[in-house]
C-alpha cells in the first residue's frame, strides 16, 4: 500500500542522534526513515565523541556543516536555519533519552524516540505533560507493533472476531547473554546495557520487557492494570538481571504471563505472543512475521498471510510487498515512520488523518510501560502483586 505522502512537495527533513559506526539499531532507523522516500536525513549527532561524531556523519553523507560534534550544537544549528531539521530520531542509550527529547520539545519538533522511553517514570510523565504541551507527533518505537500480522491481529481482537479476551501469553526469549560476558562488569561504552546508570533499574524489562508490555497492550487493545513479577539474574556471577517470569492482569479481568529472557542458551530472538479470546485464539512468532496463526472453538484452524486473502485494512496499509515476499523487522520500523510522516504531513496540510496512521506508539504508551517496569522491580521486591494502571 502508498506509504509515500508527497501533499508537501518535499520530503521531511530529519535529524539524528545516535546511531554511530556499530550501533545496532542507528542503521535500522535510517533505512527505516528512508525506506518509503518521506524523509531526507539532513543532519546527525551520531556518537557521543564530537570528532567520531563528525567523521560519522560525514561518513552517511551528511554535508560538513551538519555532521555535528554534540547535540546541543545541532539543535542549535538546525535551529538557526531556514532549511533546519523539523523531526528528531534519538537511537541513543536509555539515560540520554529524556534529555534530549525535553531539548527537542522546547523547539517544537516531532520526535521518534527508541525505547525505553526513560530510564524511570517521573521522567516519563514529565515527558507526557510536555509533549501534550507542545502539540507534536512523538513515536516511541516499539517496532513489533507495526509487523502487518501483528496490526491484523490487533484488528481482528477489535472488531470481536476472536470474542473476548480471556487470557494472553507473551515471551521473548533471546541468547545472546547466556553466558557471562566478558567485561559486563566492567560496563565499557559498547556494553552500556550493563550499567544501570544508563539503562535503567533492569536491563531485562528495559530491553526486551518493554517491547512484550507494549505487544500484549497493543494486540489486546486493553491495559496491564497488575503484576506478580520475579525478576533475577540466572547465570551465576551476573550482577544485572537477564530473567523475568510475570503474571499480569488486564483491564478486562483477563489473566496473562510472560516469560522473557536474554540468557536462554541457543535461543535466537524468540518474541511470541497467543491471545485467546473466547471464540478463537490467535498466535504470532516474530521468526516467522508473515503469519498468523488462527485457532477457532467450533472451525477449522487456519493461517493468515501477510499479502494474502481475508486480511483487515489495518494490515493491508501495513504491507509493502505481494504474498510469499517475506517481509521484516526493518520494514516494519518503516511502518512507523511512515505512519509518523502521514500524520505531520496532515497536520501541515490542515488534513484529516488516518485513524489508521494514528496506531503507532506515542508518548503515552511510553509512559506506560515505564509503569509497568517499576510495578514489576516493586512486585520482585515485595513478593505481592503490584498495581501498574495509569490514567
Ligand atoms: N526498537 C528496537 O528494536 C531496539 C533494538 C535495539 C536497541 N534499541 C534501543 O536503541 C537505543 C540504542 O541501542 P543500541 O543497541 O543501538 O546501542 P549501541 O550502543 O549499539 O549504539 C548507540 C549509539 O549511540 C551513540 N551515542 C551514545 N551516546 C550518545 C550521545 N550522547 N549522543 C550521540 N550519540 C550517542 C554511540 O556512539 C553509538 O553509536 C537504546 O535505547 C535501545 O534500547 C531499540
Amino acid at each position: 500500500m502508498n506509504k509515500v505522502f508527497t501533499g508537501l512537495g518535499r520530503r521531511l527533513r530529519l535529524g539524528v542522534i545516535g546511531g554511530g559506526p556499530g550501533s545496532f539499531i542507528g542503521e535500522v532507523h535510517r533505512s527505516a526513515a528512508r525506506l518509503d522516500d518521506n524523509f531526507e536525513i539532513v543532519a546527525g549527532t551520531l556518537s557521543s565523541v564530537p570528532n567520531r561524531s563528525i567523521e560519522a556523519g560525514c561518513s552517511i553523507g551528511l554535508s560538513h556543516d551538519r555532521a555535528y560534534g554534540t547535540a546541543e550544537e545541532m539543535f542549535a544549528g538546525e535551529a538557526a536555519r531556514a532549511d533546519g531539521m523539523e523531526v528528531v530520531a534519538i537511537m541513543t542509550p536509555n539515560d540520554s533519552h529524556f534529555g534530549y527529547c525535553r531539548r527537542a520539545l522546547e523547539r517544537r519538533l516531532d520526535i521518534v524516540c527508541d525505547k525505553p522511553l526513560t530510564t524511570n517514570l517521573a521522567d516519563a510523565l514529565e515527558l507526557v505533560r510536555l509533549v501534550r504541551e507542545a502539540g507534536v507527533v512523538f513515536c516511541n518505537t516499539f517496532n513489533y507493533s507495526a509487523f502487518p500480522m501483528v496490526r491484523q491481529a490487533r484488528a481482528m481482537v477489535r472488531n470481536g472476531e476472536i470474542g473476548d479476551v480471556r487470557m494472553a501469553h507473551v515471551e521473548y526469549v533471546q541468547g545472546h547473554n547466556a553466558a557471562l560476558t566478558a567485561g559486563e562488569h566492567g560496563v565499557s561504552p559498547s556494553n552500556w546495557h550493563f550499567s544501570k546508570e544508563r539503562t535503567g533499574p533492569s536491563l531485562i524489562l528495559a530491553d526486551i520487557g518493554s517491547h512484550a508490555h507494549h505487544l500484549v497492550r497493543f494486540v489486546t487493545g486493553l491495559d496491564v492494570t497488575a503484576v506478580a513479577a520475579q525478576v533475577c539474574a540466572t547465570v551465576p556471577g551476573r550482577h544485572s538481571d537477564d530473567y523475568g517470569g510475570i503474571l499480569f492482569r488486564l483491564s478486562n479481568g483477563a489473566p496473562g504471563t510472560m516469560w522473557i529472557t536474554q540468557a536462554a542458551a541457543g535461543a535466537v530472538h524468540g518474541l511470541r505472543f497467543r491471545v485467546v479470546g473466547s471464540s478463537t485464539s490467535l498466535e504470532w512468532f516474530e521468526e516467522e512475521p508473515n503469519r498468523l496463526h488462527v485457532s477457532h472453538l467450533d472451525a477449522p484452524a487456519s493461517v493468515l498471510e501477510r499479502g494474502g486473502l481475508g486480511l483487515s485494512r489495518a494490515a493491508e496499509r501495513a504491507q509493502r510487498t505481494g504474498i510469499g515476499h517475506p517481509e521484516g523487522y526493518v520494514e516494519a520500523f518503516a511502518v512507523l515512520y511512515a505512519d509518523v510522516a502521514e500524520v505531520i504531513v496532515a497536520r501541515h496540510l490542515g488534513q484529516p488523518v488516518d485513524p489508521f496512521a494514528l496506531d503507532f506508539p506515542n508518548v503515552e504508551d511510553g509512559a506506560k510501560t515505564m509503569k509497568f517496569i517499576e510495578a514489576c522491580l516493586e512486585s520482585a521486591h515485595s513478593r505481592q502483586w503490584i498495581d501498574c494502571s495509569l490514567a
